[in-house]
């Protein structure tokens, strides 16, 4: 299979290398990924995969698919569609062609969690406090409020519980009450508006000489989790996606940051029988689906870390359906 050409937008997909090695696709291999982006993870895979591979793609960004398109849709093994890894599983459409292609489930599940460069980088998307846009930060830009309009929904209790929620911030009641303040005042607009609203509360030259991240990161993150409903449905994704997969099949999971992880963690842990709850006990047995491939998840080396700074953040990690569903490990 040749080489595809690569794409103009620069998108390195991360953990690239791993992923290739820890979720390998057999010949006339069955692959979701559900999180196909500017389809960079799909490209290397379809490369090395042979002519009787089907590849499943969704994403909800439908700017992404195009580009997905414009990159690989020549590729007859790729079919693409529309929808969220929470909510395809209903689709019809996306229902009929698990039935043809893979009746017996899938050989690889991929989700590569957050947003893509695609959308980071064009300020038209509102997703950066580097670049002036719209304050916007849908990832289906045809679906739900945006970030101004969720704003608009919230009180300063509402909007600091999220901050704190999905951003980890710590001043979050300080900076939702300036937050709000801006809005009342008519001056939040873009996304430097909700920047320089953070700063009356967090000033970036401390931050600087800090050598700190930019004080309006935990904001602008907490803001496009709540717009996007990105970790409420998360645990259930992940679970459809497992038992979506053939015994021996893979599910891997990219997360980026410590929240999403936490969710990935614990989600797989549980497919995999393993009790955290309070107690030594579990109060009912799991069944157990899956094993987990290296237990810590996996990590950019050295080389990746330097080579494409988003990496650092990432982390994999794999569970491998097991043949039969195994009794359960109830004590810790
Ligand atoms: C990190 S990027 C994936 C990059 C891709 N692996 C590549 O190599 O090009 C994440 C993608 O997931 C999509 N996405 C985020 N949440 C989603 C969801 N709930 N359902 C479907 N797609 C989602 C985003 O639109 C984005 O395109």
């Amino acid at each position: 299979m040749p080489e595809p050409a690569p794409d103009p937008v620069l998108h390195v997909p991360v953990l690239l290398q791993e992923v290739l090695d820890n979720l390998p696709v057999p010949a006339g291999g069955r692959v979701l990924d559900l999180t196909l982006g500017l389809g960079g993870h799909a490209e290397a895979i379809l490369a090395r995969a042979d002519a009787q591979t089907r590849y499943l793609g969704v994403d909800r960004d439908p700017r992404a698919r195009e580009r997905a398109r414009a990159r690989l849709g020549s590729d007859a093994r790729l079919s693409i569609l529309p929808g969220t890894y929470e909510d395809v599983w209903e689709d019809p459409t996306f229902q009929n062609l698990m039935h043809l292609h893979a009746p017996e489930g899938l050989d690889v599940v991929l989700m590569d969690l957050g947003v893509s460069s695609l959308q980071l980088k064009d300020p038209g998307r509102g997703f950066s406090f580097m670049t002036e846009g719209p304050l916007d930060m849908r990832m289906d830009p045809d679906s739900g409020p945006t970030a101004l309009d969720w704003l608009a929904e919230q009180t300063d209790t509402t909007l600091a519980d999220a901050i704190y929620a999905y951003g980890e911030e710590r001043a979050s009641r300080p900076v939702a009450r300036a937050i709000l303040r801006s809005l009342a005042q008519g001056t939040l607009r873009t996304t430097l508006d909700l920047a320089a609203a953070v700063y009356t509360v967090l000033p970036r030259e401390v931050a600087r000489r800090k050598k700190q991240i930019d004080p309006a990161t935990r904001t602008f993150q907490a803001i496009r989790i709540a717009v996007n409903g990105e970790l409420a449905r998360l645990a259930g994704a992940i679970t459809a996606a497992a038992m979506s997969l053939k015994p021996g099949g893979r599910l891997g999971v990219i997360s980026f940051h410590s929240l999403e992880d936490r969710i990935a963690k614990q989600t797989l842990r549980r497919l995999a029988g393993i009790y955290d709850g309070p107690g030594r006990t579990a109060p009912e047995p799991l069944p157990r689906l899956l094993r987990l491939i290296h237990a810590g998840g996996l990590k950019a080396g050295e080389a990746e870390a330097q080579a494409n700074p988003p990496s650092r953040s990432a982390r994999l990690r794999i569970g491998e359906r097991l043949a039969e569903p195994q009794p359960t490990r109830t004590t810790r």
